[in-house]
């Protein structure tokens, strides 16, 4: 792309402009399609929660097919390497990722995507800020977690995090939990995290930033496997005799790495000015009752687990390739994410 002389640079110009436009528009009548459909269908909530909440998950599921295909159109593409996650697809998993930057979200969207359940039955974990984007009302009536960044309200967001769960992830039977534990984006918390390193003893990281254990803390706690208090939740539809297992099954590590560690954006997703590549999910799965019970053990666990993503990531920009050491079941191949947007005509939504 630097090479291209002045006609290439009016191409790329005007594809971006193009793109940009393509996106707008998407946005105008996508949202508010959705947002219309979702009152209009409200009273059903009262009347019969289940087919509301089965229908909100597919139309969820449509804005973020239309998420991917802006990713996919410009050629970002996603190789998934490391653990097999089949069995983790359909099953209340807590997933936790490196992040790096406004990329993150949609290359996620992108990825699972194609995957049947996944996208419909998810709930993300995300900064409050998130509210006042083009996509805060859809994640509100969607009924994901906004959470406020800063000290003076950490006790109290983590509280509400944990009602949420209880009220609102257990009954709704979500099933794909969406956590950033850094809480940031590492270029904007490396500082933080290297003087926190310094101060209680902990490796500096480079490549991915200290996460915090709160949210984890609160979720285990909450949904954890051992968590018995709301073994016999009843889901919306069901009556009380339905005993529900509300409890998170697995922990799925995923490691973004990006080519060379340069992140992509959300203007590279929206002009599309940024050469097309293969960014790298590296996945690795754990039973959720691996993860130690005890606050201490547990940031112990997940301070190792970013060790390793540290030492993946390193090995990945100097190399090309993610070390397979750290994992412990049969890998497969990395293998490309194919988009597939006829697939919408022949979804079968289970219950
Ligand atoms: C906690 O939840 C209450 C009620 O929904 C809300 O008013 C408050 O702002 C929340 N606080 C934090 C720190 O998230
Ligand atoms: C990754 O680590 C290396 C040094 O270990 C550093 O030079 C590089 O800037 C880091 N990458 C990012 C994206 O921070
Ligand atoms: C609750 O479920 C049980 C067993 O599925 C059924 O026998 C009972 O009639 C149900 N009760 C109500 C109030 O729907």
């Amino acid at each position: 792309m630097e090479e291209a002389g002045i006609f290439g640079k009016w191409v790329i110009f005007a594809k971006g402009l193009l793109r940009l436009c393509f996106i707008l528009v998407n946005n105008l009548y996508c949202i508010p399609t959705y947002i219309i459909w979702m009152f209009l269908l409200r009273p059903l909530v009262f009347i019969n929660p289940t087919l509301y909440w089965k229908i909100e998950g597919r139309l969820f599921h449509f804005l973020l097919a239309m998420v991917s295909l802006w990713c996919d159109s410009a050629g970002y593409r996603i190789l998934e390497a490391g653990d097999d996650i089949s069995e983790c697809l359909d099953d209340r998993t807590l997933i936790i990722a490196n992040h790096q930057s406004t990329g993150d979200v949609p290359m996620l969207f992108s990825c699972y995507n194609v995957r049947k359940n996944v996208l419909p039955n998810v709930m993300w974990i995300m900064d409050s800020l998130f509210k006042y984007t083009n996509f805060g009302a859809v994640s509100c009536l969607h009924q994901d977690f906004f959470i406020k960044s800063g000290k003076q309200h950490r006790e109290k967001a983590l509280e509400n995090l944990s009602k949420h769960l209880r009220d609102k992830y257990v009954p709704l039977n979500r099933k794909w939990l969406i956590l950033f534990p850094e809480g940031g984006f590492l270029r904007k918390r490396k500082a933080i995290s290297h003087k926190y390193a310094e101060q209680n003893n902990y490796p500096k990281f480079e490549n991915v930033s200290l996460p915090r254990v709160g949210a984890l803390n609160v979720i285990m706690n909450a949904v954890g496997p051992n968590s018995h208090t709301n073994n016999n939740c009843n889901s919306y539809g069901s009556n009380q005799t339905d005993l529900v297992p509300a409890q998170i099954n697995y922990i799925l590590d995923i490691t973004i790495a990006y080519p060379r560690g340069v992140p992509i954006d959300l203007s590279h997703i929206v002009f599309g000015h940024r050469a097309p590549c293969e960014t790298v999910f590296y996945y690795r799965l754990y039973r959720s009752s691996e993860v130690p019970e005890e606050s201490e053990a547990m940031k112990d666990w997940l301070f190792k687990r970013w060790a390793e993503k540290e030492e993946m990531l390193q090995t990945y920009y100097d190399t090309g390739e993610m070390t397979t050491k750290f994992s412990r079941t049969k890998l497969y191949r990395p293998k490309l994410v194919l988009q597939d947007y006829l697939s919408f005509s022949e979804i079968e939504y289970k219950e």
